[in-house]
């Protein structure tokens, strides 16, 4: 009840921590252009280092003794099998919680208590949530407790996806290193971006670049939501609002494709039913985008990205969900503070 009163200044202002040696990942809006090139910075280190002989070993000896709790209240494929990895490579011991109905919260047990317990035997909470705003309320629950550690937003309701977003960044500033950099360029995000947690997060970072221009496709009823595009004002970010989809391919540096989220459907399935082959990427279409235009998908895909299209050159998805492991391994060293020790040794080799 606490929280539910706290504004959203307040809520957003929580991975500082009232704890201030707790950092924890709520939302997109938190990370300043410091914070990002610190952690790509981080993971390139770590990425360099994992491959050098006795690497990975150092690597594995960073956070031995840390233990982290995968609390996924909802199906995933990438984001938990990223974050177990990452952990792995800093050598944490990982314990997870997927099917809830295996846990007391079918006795009734309160989330704040199911999350206090968490933190009672774990070093890092990393959650996924079919509710909106439960991981800033775990945050909240830890850090009044008498063992605040850090929570991960693994993906919160049809709100937030923060580490999609840093994964998404990592994976367009290195398809534009050798192409100007991120400056300037026109992300076109397309599909569902309504109920699209990725595509919101995503556009809260693209404000940390300047001139970069958004375009937002989306079928009728399925645009991006106003607290995006009033947050996007307020940074002074250029966009545009259309229902047309392949006009706009031709302008953009790179395609951002979504699938439909029918898993939000209201048991009608409603959704489901309209068709979004206007609004699918097609081989075909590879003929009217940029020489170095990136194709990204935070995935899974259904029909909306043509797997023909995988073996073009430009195609970036499959490449984005493996940097998704990199960029969290620097995330969760950097939240166990690992920082330094791992920067030093890469110095010194
Ligand atoms: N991108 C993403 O969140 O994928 P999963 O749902 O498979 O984790």
């Amino acid at each position: 009840e606490e929280f539910d009163q706290l504004d959203l200044n307040s809520k957003n202002k929580l991975f500082q921590g009232d704890v201030p040696q707790v950092f924890h990942t709520l939302n997109a809006e938190q990370f300043d252009r410091e914070l990002l090139d610190r952690l790509y910075s981080l993971t390139n280190i770590i990425r360099s280092i994992s491959k050098t002989k006795n690497g990975a070993t150092y690597l594995a000896n960073r956070l031995r003794d840390k233990r982290a709790m995968l609390y996924f209240a909802q199906a995933s494929t990438r984001t938990y099998l990223s974050f177990k990895t990452a952990c792995d490579i800093m050598g944490i011991n990982c314990t997870d919680v997927r099917d809830t109905s295996t846990s007391s919260e079918v006795k009734g047990e309160s989330f704040s208590d199911t999350i206090r317990t968490f933190s009672s035997y774990f070093d890092f909470v990393i959650m996924r949530h079919p509710e909106e705003s439960h991981a800033e309320k775990a945050a909240w629950v830890v850090n009044s407790s008498d063992r605040p550690v850090p929570i991960l937003n693994a993906g919160s309701g049809k709100d937030q996806h923060p580490t999609q977003a840093l994964l998404d960044m990592y994976t367009l500033r290195r398809s534009f290193e050798k192409n100007g950099g991120m400056d300037g360029k026109t992300i076109m995000m397309a599909g569902d971006l309504n109920r699209g947690r990725t595509v919101r997060s995503l556009s809260k970072l693209l404000c940390l670049f300047p001139g970069v221009k958004i375009i937002f496709s989306a079928p009728a009823g399925f645009g991006m939501r106003d607290d995006v595009l009033q947050f996007l004002d307020k940074e002074n970010v250029k966009y545009i609002v259309t229902e047309e989809f392949v006009p706009h391919l031709s302008k953009a540096d790179a395609v951002y494709m979504t699938r439909i989220q029918d898993e939000h459907d209201k048991n009608d399935g409603t959704t489901s039913k309209r068709s979004y082959d206007d609004f699918s990427l097609k081989f075909e279409h590879l003929s009217l985008l940029k020489p170095f235009c990136a194709i990204l998908h935070p995935l899974p895909r259904r029909d909306e990205l043509d797997p023909k299209i995988d073996n073009d050159p430009r195609a970036k998805y499959w490449r984005q969900e493996r940097n998704g492991m990199w960029t969290r391994a620097a995330l969760i060293a950097m939240t166990g503070g690992a920082e330094p020790q791992i920067q030093n040794y890469w110095r010194d080799l």
